[in-house]
């Protein structure tokens, strides 16, 4: 479900360009991982298309329906965790069904089958401060999730995780995404975790952002992080993004 479309999108901030004339598709069920140097405009992509800010030009649709305000039909998984400290684990996951005034047992239900499905049972009662990096992140997750979302915005959710850790979630999130397949649109630094995750990956050009490069990855999952394959693909990411960042730093 969810199919979101930007068209010729450009954001500008102080009279000039963050974004530039940026045309991309994130298919119906379609794991679609965005790269680019920092700054390059990677969340404020993100956040047009969560309907939290609003194009300078050029539009965006889900499912064909223009995304004017903000946009109740999609997740956002933030990279710093951004959970309800006065709530528990379940608390946070029940925010979203109660705020839509879902009844009170179907509330709970869902926010069950949630908690299962990302792993956290028997910490239900636990309140944030109680949980490591990798569990707060599960809650927001199963949060997101919970919303029953058409397309989920992903942006850099396991930036802060060790990287033991990180394979892990990422093995996790692909799971759940396996079964309930949601549209996702994913932000991240790491060729690693894209050529991993994603059906397509997306190279942005250092600011003015806009789209640079499509890779297609064509590789079965679950996915063997060490074959030639993944590893030729990671190699053409790499020169790609390499060639953005050094427009950055140009002495490197
Ligand atoms: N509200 C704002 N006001 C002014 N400038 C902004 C605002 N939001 C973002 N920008 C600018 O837009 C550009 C893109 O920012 P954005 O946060 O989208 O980059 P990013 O690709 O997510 O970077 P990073 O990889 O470091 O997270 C930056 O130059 C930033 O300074
Ligand atoms: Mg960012």
């Amino acid at each position: 479900m969810g199919r979101l479309v930007l068209k010729g999108v450009s954001r500008k901030f102080n009279n000039s360009f963050a974004v530039n004339n940026v045309n991309l598709e994130v298919n119906e069920g379609e794991f679609l991982c965005l790269l680019g140097p920092s700054g390059c405009g990677k969340t404020t992509v993100l956040r047009l298309a969560a309907g939290l800010d609003t194009p300078s030009s050029g539009e965006i649709f889900l499912d064909d329906k223009k995304i004017t305000g903000a946009n109740r039909e999609c997740g956002f998984v933030f990279q710093e965790y951004a959970l309800f400290p006065w709530r528990t684990v379940r608390g946070n996951i029940e925010f979203g069904p109660e705020v839509k005034g879902m009844q009170k047992e179907e509330v709970k239900r869902l926010s069950q089958h949630y908690i299962d499905l990302v792993g956290l049972t028997g910490f239900e009662n636990h309140f944030p401060h109680e949980l490591s990096g990798g569990m707060k992140q599960r809650v927001g997750i199963a949060r997101a999730y919970a919303n029953n979302p058409k397309l989920l915005l992903m942006d850099e959710p396991f930036g802060a995780l060790d990287a033991q850790t990180r394979n892990i979630m990422q093995g996790e999130l692909l799971r759940i995404w396996e079964q309930e397949h949601i549209s996702a649109l994913f932000v991240t630094h790491s060729v690693d975790e894209a050529v991993y995750l994603a059906d397509r990956v997306v190279v942005m050009s250092a600011r003015p952002g806009t789209v640079k490069e499509m890779f297609e990855i064509n590789l079965p999952r679950p996915r063997v992080r060490t074959s030639p394959e993944a590893n030729e693909l990671r190699n053409s990411i790499l020169k790609s993004l390499g060639a953005e960042i050094k427009k950055l730093v140009p002495q490197v």
